[in-house]
């Protein structure tokens, strides 16, 4: 297969896990017989620095022509005085609106060889393997009207019957492809928006009656995720909730540097990033773990491209590589050798 793909580095590590997981595509290419054409365009603050705007007209069209979009970090303290507009966020924000990617996805997965750097006990943190899917283009984010007085503050949770039926199908669809369970999160006893959403998951789950739905408040599902967190498969839920607890989420496995996403639109094209940030602390010094990023260029093939099996050997290859005792520096235990972004990256490579 041929495959456009739209690289955007951005800031801080961002270009150097970028290179690491650009740098297993191409072996990928070449095991598999697949051809990766990437281009490259710019986003956040180095779009700022370069072209005044964090998401430039250039990145839109260069994605816009291609199959799916992988993505480092933005920001940094550079850009923390910028206005508003010119702040690097603006630009994540406005190239998922721009492209209606209105599925973000993150799974969380528990690796044994990483469970020494959970902050839970390791019999908890053990069973651990869940989705969030995550409505990512409505809700409190996005919703009008949105002001700021000397005397009040207002900001609007605005769902659509139809924004909450696609991303409730699109978990439903992903729970096939899994346990088949799925924890719809709400605050049903006090949001209207909430109250519409039960009613949405309640007519579309006739549809999938191989699925087994439970509503939840989101208030129990954050104590849940600590307490039991092996108990869930899909979580479903809308925007804020959906930031709050993938972050929640993000920690009980140990790394904040293995975890990938995804988000996605119902036609496959896809964006795909590491949940961590751009790290400007250790940026350009070799010590950032390539794993989210990797891991997310797997998710790509998977979901934009369906290319199952390439996927599921970058994965394997990955835990593999920790298994073999091989760390970045995030996660290395005392005693324990340290590699480099570049030489853990070239452990994954010699694995596939
Ligand atoms: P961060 O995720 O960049 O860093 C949090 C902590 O985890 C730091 O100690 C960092 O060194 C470590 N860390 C993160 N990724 C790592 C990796 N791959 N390998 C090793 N260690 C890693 O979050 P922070 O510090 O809150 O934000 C830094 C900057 O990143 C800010 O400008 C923030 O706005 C931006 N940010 C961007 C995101 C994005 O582009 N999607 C998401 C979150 C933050
Ligand atoms: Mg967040």
């Amino acid at each position: 297969m041929e495959k456009r793909v739209a690289v955007l580095p951005g800031d801080g590590i961002g270009p150097e896990v970028i290179e690491s997981a650009v740098k297993v595509l191409e072996v990928i290419g070449r095991r598999f017989e697949h051809t990766f054409e990437m281009n490259y365009g710019a986003i956040g603050g180095t779009a700022i620095d370069t072209c005044n705007n964090p998401l430039p007209e250039e990145t839109v069209a260069l994605c816009e022509a291609s199959d799916a979009v992988l993505l480092g970090a933005v920001g940094g303290p550079k850009w923390d005085q910028n206005p508003s507009a010119l702040r690097p966020e603006k630009g994540l924000l406005a190239i998922r609106k721009h492209f209606d990617l209105f599925a973000n996805l993150r799974p969380v997965k528990a690796v044994p060889s990483l469970l020494h750097a959970s902050p839970l006990k390791e019999k908890v943190a053990k069973n651990v393997d869940m989705l969030i899917v995550r409505e990512l283009t409505g809700g409190l984010y996005f919703g009008e009207p949105s002001r700021h007085t000397e005397k009040s503050a207002v900001d609007t949770l605005v769902y659509t019957r139809e924004e909450i039926e696609r991303i409730v199908e699109k978990s439903f669809e992903l729970a096939r492809l899994r346990k088949s369970k799925v924890a719809s999160v709400d605050k049903a006893n006090v949001l209207e928006s909430s109250k519409l959403w039960r009613e949405v998951v309640e007519e579309k789950k006739k549809a999938y009656p191989d699925i087994e739905v439970e509503h939840m408040l989101v208030d129990s599902t954050a104590m849940k995720l600590i307490t039991n967190p092996g108990a869930f498969d899909v979580i479903v839920t809308e925007n804020m909730f959906g930031d709050i607890l993938s972050d929640e989420a993000s920690v009980i496995t140990g790394s904040l540097g293995v975890l990938p996403s995804a988000s996605i639109r119902a036609d496959g094209f896809g964006l795909y990033e590491p949940v961590h940030g751009s790290a400007p602390e250790i940026a350009g010094l070799g010590l950032a773990n390539p794993a989210a990023a990797i891991l997310s260029a797997a998710m790509m093939l998977r979901y934009s491209f369906g290319m199952n099996e390439e996927a599921a050997v970058i994965e394997e290859a990955v835990n593999t590589v920790f298994e073999d005792g091989f760390f970045t520096a995030d996660l290395v235990e005392p005693g324990k050798r340290v590699l480099s972004t570049k030489e853990w990256t070239e452990k994954v490579i010699d694995e596939i």
